[in-house]
């Protein structure tokens, strides 16, 4: 690989996927590189060099490491199918980063721990299942929080953001954390520190502060996903560490978050769209969850897909030796012209086969903003359950949703949707459509 093209792919993919913050986004940087739609240039980047140079993984190495960007859709998928052996998801940046607050966190789990924590996330969070067995309680804490974003009057990223981090603490920790936020807080540094992996001192009195806390809902009477992580059998192994898991779940909930404000916004353009919600009667919202699947397309939360080698491997024709960083860009993928229709479009259809959601839809490349495999999002059902049920909820119940043109010019159907996007800059005006709104039952 020529130093110039090694210079671009640092400067244009690696620098910007980096400078967002990988583990809390960083407001303002987020704001400059949608400014110069950054993942558009990383795409185009990448692009060029698959047409010049063939599909065969970018080897370059990047202070002191060895990378291999993937360019190919089948070599993608091959590294998920082949994860966690020999591509392990605990790659030496994740387990520095997230190490600082859930070094037993199964993302960051070494073999010998991984499918047990693993097995605890899925069973806890009910992996597969397209509602969760509390979606009663769960259910109760979404629709009130609808029903209060869609009495805000002026909705905003800060505002929308408080209610979604108030709602993710009573869905994880129950009732009595929805006021925490000093709980969310103390996350939130450790979290920003961890944004500098190796470079940031080791908190760990702050550490142990944010587990006692989660530990402190252990007892609450009611359903939570705490109450039930802890009723699983699994959860008494101390190689669980099952308490640990749950940091990953509160910081997770950012990304959908973020995911449902971002479909609020492509939504409120879309009169067509929002009528085909309102009328499923389905009560999974298959085309609801269809729309948010479809924004994580557009805007992947995770927008790396990290992999370390174990051994000595090879990835298509390529050898890739044992501790190389492997790198999945999913926008590369998702944006890709061979992606039918215009993969710049907002298309929910395209992951919904006979009125039903696709996991995998079967297009010719991988459509992965959950990963895949054994790395797969565990939560991936219950996200799209609580993401599709609160919009069904706030459409319902939110007669007007009046987008606030300028951030939103980017957003007008039948134009091209930009590859970087600021959710922070979208604001809405919501008027509730009754005094008293009604939820669906
Ligand atoms: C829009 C919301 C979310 C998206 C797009 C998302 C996406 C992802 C992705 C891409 C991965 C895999 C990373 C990899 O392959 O390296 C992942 C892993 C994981 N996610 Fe999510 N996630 C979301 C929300 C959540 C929530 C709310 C929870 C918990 C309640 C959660 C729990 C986990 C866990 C425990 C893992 C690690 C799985 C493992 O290592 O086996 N996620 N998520």
């Amino acid at each position: 690989m020529s130093s110039f093209d090694r210079a671009s792919v640092i400067r244009e993919v690696l620098v910007p996927l980096a400078a967002r913050g990988l583990i809390l986004r960083r407001p303002r940087m987020v704001r400059r590189l949608a400014r110069g739609d950054a993942d558009r240039r990383a795409i185009s980047r990448l692009e060029q060099l698959r047409t010049e140079r063939g599909p065969e993984p970018l080897l370059l190495s990047v202070a002191g490491r060895r990378l291999a960007v993937v360019l190919d859709p089948d070599h993608a998928r091959d590294v998920l199918a082949r994860t966690p052996d020999p591509f392990t998801p605990a790659t030496t940046e994740k387990r520095s980063a997230l190490g600082r607050f859930e070094p037993h966190g199964v993302l960051i789990s070494r073999r010998a721990n991984r499918p047990l924590r693993r097995e605890l996330n899925t069973a806890a969070l009910d992996s597969g299942h397209a509602h969760h067995r509390l979606s009663t309680a769960l259910n109760e804490a979404v629709d009130s929080t609808a029903v209060d974003l869609s009495r805000a009057g002026e909705l905003d990223w800060t505002t929308f953001n408080a209610r979604f981090q108030a709602l993710a603490r009573v869905l994880v920790l129950g009732p009595g954390a929805a006021a925490d936020t000093q709980l969310t807080d103390l996350l939130a540094t450790l979290r920003a520190d961890a944004n500098w992996a190796y470079a940031s001192p080791l908190r760990r009195r702050k550490r142990r502060r944010l587990l006692a806390r989660i530990g402190s809902y252990a007892g609450a009477p009611e359903d939570s996903l705490l109450s039930h992580l802890l009723s699983l059998s699994a959860a008494g192994d101390p190689d669980a560490h099952a308490l640990e898991q749950v940091p990953h779940w509160l910081f997770a909930f950012d990304a959908a978050a973020i995911a449902s404000y971002t479909a609020l916004a492509l939504l409120a353009l879309r009169p067509d769209d929002r009528a085909q919600a309102l009328e499923e009667s389905d009560p999974t919202l298959p085309y609801l969850r269809a729309c948010v699947l479809e924004t994580l397309r557009l805007w992947p939360t995770t927008p790396a897909l990290l992999r370390d080698a174990t051994t000595d491997t090879e990835l298509g024709e390529t050898p890739i030796p044992k501790q190389t960083t492997l790198l999945i860009y999913p926008p590369l993928f998702h944006r890709d012209p061979r992606l039918e229709p215009d993969p710049d479009l907002f298309r929910p259809r395209r992951w919904l086969a006979d009125g039903q959601v696709q996991d995998r839809p079967d297009t010719p490349v991988p459509l992965i903003p959950f990963s895949d495999k054994d790395a797969r999002c565990p939560a991936q059902e219950l996200v799209l359950a609580v993401t599709s049920r609160l919009l069904s909820g706030v459409l319902e119940n939110a007669e007007l949703l009046s987008p606030q043109m300028g951030s939103y010019e980017a957003l007008v159907p039948g134009r091209p949707l930009p590859a970087t996007l600021d959710h922070q800059a979208l604001r809405f005006r919501v008027s509730a459509s009754t005094p008293q709104a009604t939820i669906r039952s």
